[in-house]
């Protein structure tokens, strides 16, 4: 197996230390600040991130505050981040920290690894950017530039990779006493150097004298990726169901994809405007005019969502089956069998409800005017 046999750290750390982008997170020692913006950033790309992260700090400033928020709120919070796993597993994190923890941050990789949602990668960002501890933060970008730099064969999907590579900088994280700006170094090389679409910008790089990859021009055939099963298609139909000032919701159940979200009414396959009606109808709703929305398709990490979609006007809902809430919103009692319909002014769905970004593309349609779209005869 090839290896890193030379000193790479010195390089890499002048080079951080000329070209490191300011960002909110980076300066603090705070590991709650440092936490929160690394697992945003799985996943998500720092620009997109920035927003997120300030409003996220504002109302959510420490542990206490985490682990005492309303799951409504963590979720509106996080809406349009995705992965909202991620956000749950934060609050049973932030739980944990005051109860196994007195509610102060652990301060060791082992037992920072301990908490939910918190793998190898983040507990080793944690450590070393918050504490110094001289351990390595191995993620895709670590793994994409190791594999250029030595030509590294193994597939960088597989746990053995992600050992032998963390193995490998181990010796290295100790040299300079750094261990949290040498990480750093390499997500930014990552993101801004050795990047993962496109040509890396290899003149820009810190290591352009021993990169293998560069020397040989062959960066195209690393990081080693075997093919990866492919994502399950399912076509879905959505249905914008309001009347002129609200939208209809359906709150989904507590376990599963999108667990408690707010969605729009969808079903299973591409339906047809005569089984769109119906499927209102059943929910003993009023349906007057129909809309033939675009297409559109969101991708989870295994499944592809293909989705049409129909707007649907309705009668106004007979208020006096509504139940009031005691916040003003109204449990929609539809369907008689379930509390899980809620019928919402347009103005909260946007402010209130987390309704997850795989509908985004459906709610420029909330705007429906009385005369538009086609009349529902019968
Ligand atoms: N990607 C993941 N963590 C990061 C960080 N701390 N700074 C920049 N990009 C990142």
């Amino acid at each position: 197996m090839n290896t890193i046999d030379q000193d790479i750290i010195t390089p890499l750390l002048e080079w951080y230390d000329q070209n490191k982008r300011i960002l909110p997170w980076r300066g603090s020692k705070d590991p709650y600040r440092i936490w929160v913006s690394e697992i945003m950033l799985q996943q998500t790309r720092v620009e997109a991130v920035k927003p997120y992260y300030e409003r996220f700090m504002t109302e959510l400033c420490d542990i206490k505050s985490l682990a005492h928020a309303r799951e409504e709120r963590l979720l509106k919070l996080w809406e349009g981040l995705g992965y909202y796993n991620r956000v749950r597993n934060m609050q049973k994190a932030a739980i944990q920290i005051e109860e196994r923890f007195d509610g102060v941050f652990p301060r060791t990789y082992d037992e920072i690894q301990s908490l939910p949602g918190i793998g190898s990668y983040t507990a080793g960002a944690i450590a070393s950017i918050a504490f110094g501890e001289a351990v390595p933060a191995v993620d895709g970008n670590v793994l994409r530039i190791i594999s250029r730099l030595i030509l590294y064969e193994e597939d960088v999907l597989s746990q053995k990779a992600k050992n032998e590579v963390r193995d490998m900088l181990l010796p290295f994280m100790n040299v300079s006493g750094r261990s949290g700006d040498i990480n750093q170094a390499f997500m930014e090389l990552g993101a801004t150097v050795c990047v993962p679409n496109g040509a890396p910008h290899c003149e820009k790089c810190p290591w352009k004298d021993m990169c293998l990859a560069k020397s040989k021009d062959i960066w195209q055939e690393y990081p080693r990726k075997a093919a990866k099963k492919a994502r399950r298609m399912e076509k879905r139909t959505i249905l914008i169901v309001g009347d002129e000032d609200h939208i209809l919701l359906h709150k989904r159940p507590a376990k599963g994809l999108l667990a408690s979200m707010y969605e729009l009414i969808n079903c299973e396959g591409e339906l047809t405007e005569k089984e769109a009606v119906d499927v209102i109808r059943s929910l003993g709703l009023s349906p007057l005019r129909i809309q033939k929305t675009l297409p559109a398709k969101h991708i989870f990490s295994h499944i592809e969502w293909q989705m049409s979609g129909y707007r649907i006007m309705v009668e106004p809902l007979d208020y006096y089956n509504l139940n009031d809430k005691p916040d003003g919103d109204t449990d929609c009692n539809l369907d008689k069998k379930s509390d899980d319909y809620y019928w919402v002014t347009k103005e909260k769905t946007e402010k209130e409800y987390a309704i997850p970004s795989a509908f985004l593309a459906f709610t420029q349609y909330f705007d429906m005017k009385p005369g538009m779209g086609k009349k529902i005869s019968g």
